[in-house]
């Protein structure tokens, strides 16, 4: 059946190789992005993905956002919320406006994106819920204590949310990246990267595609049973 699956910061990164996997499963997607108008005009030009701007830290915009997507391309039925960011600093100098803009964007931003399409999930009586925590959430991290927190929130949002949907037929999982070649990563001193690199068994970092095929997998229909799980995706860095 083909659905319509809405991806939070799904323009770049990770969250572009989400949208492309579940188009390529049939799905009809809408991608949303913060700031970046170019690489948003970008991805649409070379995938016809329709990309959305607003920010999810803000609920007024993502309930309207998420009733214009719904306007155009139909109702939701998979979402997957992918948005984050980090401002990564030793706690002694993490100012609360790190702290702020980290909870705003990565936690709070899961609450707006995925309350607005909850009721017409129930009614319906099908949704996937996929929320992308990281292993950071999962062992929390040097200089980040802001974004663990949301990270470990975030696997908290989809067990509740798993026991609330289950017999509205809506499942919610979380996938926990390990590091990935992505801009984020790519942002972290290279000295601190090489010696990440070190602590992963697989000795690489992952590749987003990689991320995206068990998110692929999670918003099938057939994955029904799959409720409140996270998936690690980490080469071997971490076991829960
Ligand atoms: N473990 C232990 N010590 C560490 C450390 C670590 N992982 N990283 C840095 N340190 C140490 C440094 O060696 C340094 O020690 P000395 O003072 O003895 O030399 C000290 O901590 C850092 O002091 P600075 O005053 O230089 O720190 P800074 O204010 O310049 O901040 C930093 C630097 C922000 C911590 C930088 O090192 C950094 O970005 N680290 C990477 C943090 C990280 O891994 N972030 C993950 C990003 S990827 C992601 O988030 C995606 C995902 O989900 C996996």
């Amino acid at each position: 059946m083909a659905r319509t699956a809405l991806v939070t910061g799904g323009s770049r990164g990770i969250g572009a190789a989400i949208s492309q996997a579940l188009q390529a499963q049939g799905c009809t997607v809408a991608a949303t992005y913060a700031g970046n108008d170019e690489a948003a005009a970008k991805f649409t030009e070379e995938t016809g993905i329709k990309t959305y701007k607003w920010n999810v830290g803000s609920y007024e915009e993502s309930a309207a956002g998420i009733a214009k997507v719904e306007e155009e391309l139909g109702p939701i039925d998979i979402v997957v919320a992918n948005a984050g960011i980090t401002r990564d600093a030793p706690f002694h100098k993490m100012t609360p406006e790190q702290w702020q803009q980290v909870i705003d964007t990565n936690l709070t931003g899961v609450f707006n994106t995925v309350h607005p399409i909850w009721p017409g999930m129930r009614e319906r009586k099908f949704g996937r819920v996929i929320v992308i925590s990281s292993i950071n959430g999962q062992k929390g991290q040097f200089a980040q204590v802001n974004y663990a927190a949301t990270k470990a929130g975030d696997l908290g949002i989809v067990k509740s949310l798993a026991q609330e949907g289950a017999r509205a037929g809506i499942t919610a999982n979380a996938v926990c990246p390990g590091y990935i070649a992505t801009e984020m990563v790519m942002a972290v001193p290279e000295k601190v990267r090489e010696s990440i690199i070190g602590q992963i068994p697989a000795g690489r970092l992952g590749e987003p595609e990689e991320i995206a095929r068990c998110v692929a997998f999670l918003a099938s229909d057939d994955s029904g049973f799959i409720n409140g799980s996270t998936i690690s995706a980490n080469g071997a860095q971490f076991f829960v």
